[in-house]
């Protein structure tokens, strides 16, 4: 194949070989190349034939059948593999081309890969992509941050390959330095927050409710046609699953402890060094943690088993209101993970000056990523009407929600304390709900012991000033 190509990808696993397709599909041609060259040679022959893909075994040829400026996009692993491949480009680029990291790197190394590129005339874009293997063929979200001019050079590209909405594609420039890496970081957070409240409403209806994974399903469902999330979609998908082998549900078979790359982690800690509480997506990452711990998990359900299997159910309201608490309650606390997620982006974009567009942020994860829903249409309906420091739980159309629905919540948090199932993202939403409508928090009484113990002082509510009192 002759010509130079438009842009060229690095890294062929799923997500690099299914972002190249896509490339190539919208109208480019794309060189590829891989570190381990038989993988390829295998794409080639197994999805390349007849595509406008030109693959490279070395880095040096890779290059040179790049287009002026090149365009580089890098599929690998985050971490030292992305400074690897930088060093092995570095001797064959010129002064303004442009390197796109497209992988889960943290927002720190991305902030220090610019600092470093740009000394060196190379332009960086750290670029969150997100909807799995499905996405990256079929139209992802993209969330592109770096050099504004680099984005420009490639927004025609990465405009046609993104999913597709009414309102746009999913894709937008979001700010200088790591900032399309950070709101990546932060989506993945919320991502972790909507899987587990969705998890924990799963664990109620089978242990509360007695459900089969097929009954389940139909709920998941159910609920998913007014609040169109990929999450809940693929959650139906999961539950009406059989194990080819067994003709079981394939979910029951399936052991209980999850693993994780550390996008949630980074999103907790991050908030934690910002000071904005993320206490349900905190949940969530910690209930990673604990399903990690099988083992003493099994020896401590031996040892207390008596409080397990009580269905909940048995004797109250019936199990009608019971699903009907569970989708309100869900529903609420699932606007409380995105608003914690968008409260940290507001903060950081402050702290750190990124100046993202809240609003363009909702319109872009509005379809192609993994945590799209309805909700995120009314999140930017509210950015754009209310301004973007308006807080999502509390703004407009959700505070009326809230009203409404609240009860719903609290009575699924307790139901489920009494019968022993952990709700632990529930209850951190609820109760990040009520220390924010509690007009009065104990924080007068942590005031008093640290003034107490170490004479930190205090402020009081009658009078203006700073005191210390001999307790
Ligand atoms: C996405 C996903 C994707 C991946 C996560 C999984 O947006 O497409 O977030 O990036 O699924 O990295 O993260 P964990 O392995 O930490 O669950």
């Amino acid at each position: 194949m002759g010509g130079k190509s438009d842009i060229g990808l690095i890294g062929l696993a799923v997500m690099g070989q299914n972002l190249a397709l896509n490339i190539e599909s919208a109208g480019y041609q794309v060189a590829v190349y891989n570190r381990t060259p038989a993988i390829t040679e295998e794409f080639m022959k197994e999805r390349g034939v007849n595509r406008r893909l030109k693959p490279a075994y070395n880095l040096e040829e890779f290059v040179k059948v790049l287009e002026l400026p090149r365009k580089i996009i890098l599929m690998v692993k985050a971490g030292p593999p992305v400074d690897q491949v930088i060093e092995g480009l570095l001797p064959f680029l010129e002064e303004g081309d442009i390197i796109i990291d497209g992988g889960n790197s943290f927002y720190r190394d991305t902030e220090r890969r610019a600092r470093e590129l740009k000394e060196k005339g190379i332009r960086f874009l750290g670029t969150g992509i997100s909807g799995g293997e499905y996405g990256a063929l079929y139209g992802p979200s993209i969330m592109p941050g770096g050099d504004e001019s680099a984005y420009r050079e490639v927004e025609e590209i990465f405009s046609k390959i993104a999913a597709q909405t009414p309102d746009g594609p999913c894709v937008s420039y979001l700010g200088g330095g790591p900032a399309g890496h950070y709101v990546k970081m932060v989506h993945n957070g919320i991502e972790y927050g909507v899987m587990e409240l969705i998890a924990e409403t799963y664990d109620l209806m089978r242990k509360g409710l007695g459900l089969s994974p097929a009954e389940m399903g139909e709920i998941f469902r159910k609920w998913n046609k007014e609040q169109q999330s990929y999450l809940l979609e693929i959650t139906g998908e999961i539950m009406d699953r059989e194990d080819p082998e067994t003709g079981k549900p394939l979910i029951d078979l399936i052991s209980d402890h999850a693993s994780q790359k550390g996008t949630g982690k980074w999103t907790v800690q991050e908030a934690l060094d910002l000071g904005v509480p993320v206490p349900t997506i905190t949940a969530a990452v910690n209930a990673r943690y604990l399903s990690a711990y099988k083992e003493m998990r099994e020896e401590f359900y031996h040892l207390f088993k008596a409080a397990e299997g009580k269905k909940f159910l048995a004797g109250i309201d019936g199990e009608r209101d019971l699903l009907k608490a569970l989708e309100e309650g869900l529903f609420l606390a699932t606007v409380i993970a995105y608003g914690e997620g968008m409260d940290l982006l507001q903060r950081a974009s402050r702290e750190y000056g990124y100046n993202l567009p809240l609003a363009e942020v909702a319109r872009i994860w509005q379809d192609g990523c993994i945590i799209r829903s309805n909700l995120l249409k009314q999140i930017q309906r509210i950015y754009r009407e209310k301004g973007e420091t308006a807080s999502i739980i509390l703004s407009g159309e959700f505070s009326k929600e809230f009203a409404g629905r609240i009860g719903s919540l609290r009575w699924l948090v307790g139901l489920a304390a009494e019968a022993g199932i952990p709700l632990p993202a529930f209850s951190a939403a609820l109760a990040y709900f009520d220390s924010l409508v509690a007009g009065e928090l104990p924080a007068n009484l942590i005031q008093a012991q640290r003034d107490y113990f170490g004479a930190h002082t205090y402020q009081r509510k009658d009078k203006e000033g700073t005191f210390h009192t001999e307790w």
